[in-house]
Parts: structure tokens; sequence; C-alpha cells
């Protein structure tokens, strides 16, 4: 059959909409937000959910949570806490979707801006957000948390506010997530 000499064409032009679709969703994450999608590395993740340390009943948030990782890592810890996750683009919130399908009910995702969303019953918050975008968020943090807050942020730090600790991760300096700075607000 003449037309079966088309498949491999079909086939080459069905991947390379796929990578347009995936590298248009990326980009529009990288200019809707000014921070892309760069999922924390997963050799860091105890580390994080020791820095959390997230008590059962407690509210946390990860702000631009990705594809949902940290939060996942940290559900295993603390069952009995709520966990939500705000993600604006829409590749890594639907993957954070797949990957929580089967988690307990007790991680919401939320798909908005950050910037539209309460935070003043958070307990604990984790954010994996560039320099400016950090120095953007302060304000409302400042406004909205309660006393006490925590916040953990991996390799970047708010210029107008000292962390309480920092901990240093003694990884190869060529690799992400170097350092977690913890804030109390
Ligand atoms: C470096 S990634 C971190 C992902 C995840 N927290 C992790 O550690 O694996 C930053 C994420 O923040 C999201 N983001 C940036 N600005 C945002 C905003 N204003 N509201 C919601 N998400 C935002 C980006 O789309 C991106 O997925």
């Amino acid at each position: 059959m003449p037309w079966l000499i088309l498949i491999p064409y079909f086939l080459l032009f069905a991947f390379l909409m796929a990578v347009v679709v995936v590298v248009f969703f990326w980009e529009s994450s990288l200019i809707l937000t000014r921070a892309p999608f760069i999922p924390m590395p997963t050799d860091v993740l105890p580390n994080i959910v020791k820095a959390m340390d997230v008590q059962s009943g407690e509210m946390v948030y990860d702000l631009g949570c990705g594809d949902g990782k940290v939060l996942l890592a940290c559900q295993v810890q603390a069952s009995n806490a709520k966990f939500i996750g705000v993600e604006r683009s829409w590749l890594p919130y639907f993957i954070a979707k797949y990957k929580s399908r089967k988690s307990a009910s007790n991680i919401e995702l939320i798909r908005k801006s950050f910037f539209k969303v309460d935070l003043s019953k958070a307990d604990k918050i984790f954010v994996y957000l560039f320099p400016a975008l950090m120095n953007d968020l302060l304000p409302k943090l400042q406004k909205e948390l309660k006393p006490g807050a925590k916040v953990v942020s991996c390799d970047f730090t708010f210029t107008k506010k000292e962390p309480k600790e920092v901990i240093g991760l003694k990884r190869d300096p060529k690799l992400l997530g170097q350092k977690l700075f913890i804030y109390e607000f």
C-alpha cells in the first residue's frame, strides 16, 4: 500500500509538533512568571523535608510548585497536614496534577498567580524563585503571614530580610540546590 510510506513522515511531524507544544508552554512559563519551571533536584528533597519540618495540622504552601515534587515529598512525612501548591503555568500544573492523582486528598493544586492567593493561614511556605520575584513577594508575605510563619527558600534570598538560618547542602558547586534559607515572619 503506497500510503504506508507516509507513516514515518507523519510520526516525525507528530514528534515535531509535540516538541513545539512543550517549548511553547515552557517559554510561556518563563515569559508569564519571570521564573521558569526548573524542577528541584530529587536528591535535595530530603533536606527540604527536614528544613520544612511539617507538623500535623499545618497549612503548607509551595508558591510556584512546578511539578509538585516538593509538596509530594513533604506529604509523605506529614500526611495529616494540608498542602497547597500554587502554579501559574499550565504544563507544570498538569504534571503536578498527574503526579499527585494517587495522593491523599490533603494536596490541593491551584492554577493561578500566587500574588492572588491569600496566605494568611499558612504555617510553612516553600519557594524556589528568582531573586527579583522573591523581592516582589516579600511585601505580600509581610502583610499576610501570621506571626511565626516560616518560609524556606532554596538558593535565593530576599534583599531586605535576613534569614534566621542558612543550611549549606554541601553539593557540587555546579549543581542546583546549594543552600536553604529559613525565614521567620
Ligand atoms: C524554579 S520553578 C520551582 C518549581 C518547584 N517549586 C520545585 O522546587 O521543584 C519556579 C516555578 O514558579 C512558577 N511561578 C513563577 N511565578 C509564579 C506566580 N506568580 N504564580 C504562580 N507560579 C509562579 C513557575 O511557573 C515555575 O514553575
